[in-house]
């Protein structure tokens, strides 16, 4: 296909998408989200052959939204796209500095936002290495993260928050030995665990929303990690005791097993 044919297809399919995102501020969510940089950016992803067509809505929020996409055999998969207009960057500046692996970021809105997508590419990828159930990362740019899509059939997994376990100590187990491999092989904390950054595709637990992950060499970590696991222990208190103490030196417990932990670079 023509550059020309390419563009202005992933034009109509973007012109589509644009229409499918509800809100009362439509037309002004969707110039924020399709800006022209972030249209060049799919343009460049789509000929690289990342991805072939965007299908659908996942989710539309302030700071980010997530698609549905193929790739070129029909394969779904998820692509999440920040907003650089209205990104908390502020926010996400304590979440970056201090992380050995951004010593240089850029100071500026577009800059920040471009170091926390790349951020959630390295924490998937370090994830998916030690093993945590997480979205396979494909690729990213600027603002555009591609990743495996969590669902069946083109309908998302749904959020733990949303969901009745019918195993609900099966499933803890299973988180807790993912959060363990996060922590102690892949030596990183999520720093924004909780029943809304976990989805659940057939009865099992998958760990989404890395962005805010720090290495554990990052001054706040300890500070996150202990959030994140009090974030879980207080959800699953609604199906049993669960002791705080307990649950954190289980993670922590790295041991023989887990100690393959990769330096911080990378
Ligand atoms: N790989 C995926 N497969 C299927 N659905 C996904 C995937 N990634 C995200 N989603 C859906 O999109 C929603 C938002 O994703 P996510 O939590 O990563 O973004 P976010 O909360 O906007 O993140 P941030 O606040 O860091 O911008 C999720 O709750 C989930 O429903
Ligand atoms: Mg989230």
């Amino acid at each position: 296909m023509s550059i020309d044919k390419k563009l202005s297809r992933l034009e109509r399919e973007l012109d589509a998408l644009r229409k499918k995102i509800k809100g009362v501020e439509d037309l002004k969510v969707a110039s924020e989200v399709f800006d022209r940089a972030t249209l060049l950016t799919l343009y460049e992803l789509t000929n690289k052959g990342y991805f072939d067509v965007m299908q659908g809505v996942i989710k539309t929020g302030k700071e980010s939204n997530v698609f549905l996409a193929r790739d070129r055999e029909g394969n779904p998969l998820a692509i999440k796209i920040h907003r650089v207009a209205t990104s908390d960057f502020k926010a996400m500046t304590k979440y970056i500095e201090g992380d050995p692996r951004f010593p240089r970021m850029r100071r500026n809105r577009r800059g920040i936002v471009y170091t926390w997508v790349r951020k959630e590419f390295k924490n998937l990828e370090r994830a998916h290495l030690a093993g945590v159930r997480v979205p396979k990362p494909i690729a990213f740019r600027n603002n555009v993260l591609v990743m495996e899509f969590i669902g069946e059939d083109g309908v998302a997994a749904p959020m733990l928050k949303s969901v009745t376990l019918s195993r609900p100590e099966d499933f803890f187990r299973d988180l807790l030995a993912n959060v363990k491999k996060l922590y102690c092989r892949a030596n990183l904390v999520h720093a924004d665990l909780s029943e809304y950054n976990i989805l659940v595709k057939d009865g099992l637990p998958v760990i989404i929303d890395l962005s805010s992950g720090v290495v554990k060499e990052h001054p706040h970590a300890q500070e996150f990690f202990a959030r994140d696991v009090a974030n879980l222990v207080r959800y699953f208190r609604r199906y049993f005791s669960v002791d705080y103490d307990e649950v954190y030196n289980y993670i922590t417990s790295c041991g023989d097993d887990y100690g393959v932990s990769e330096d911080s670079q990378g």
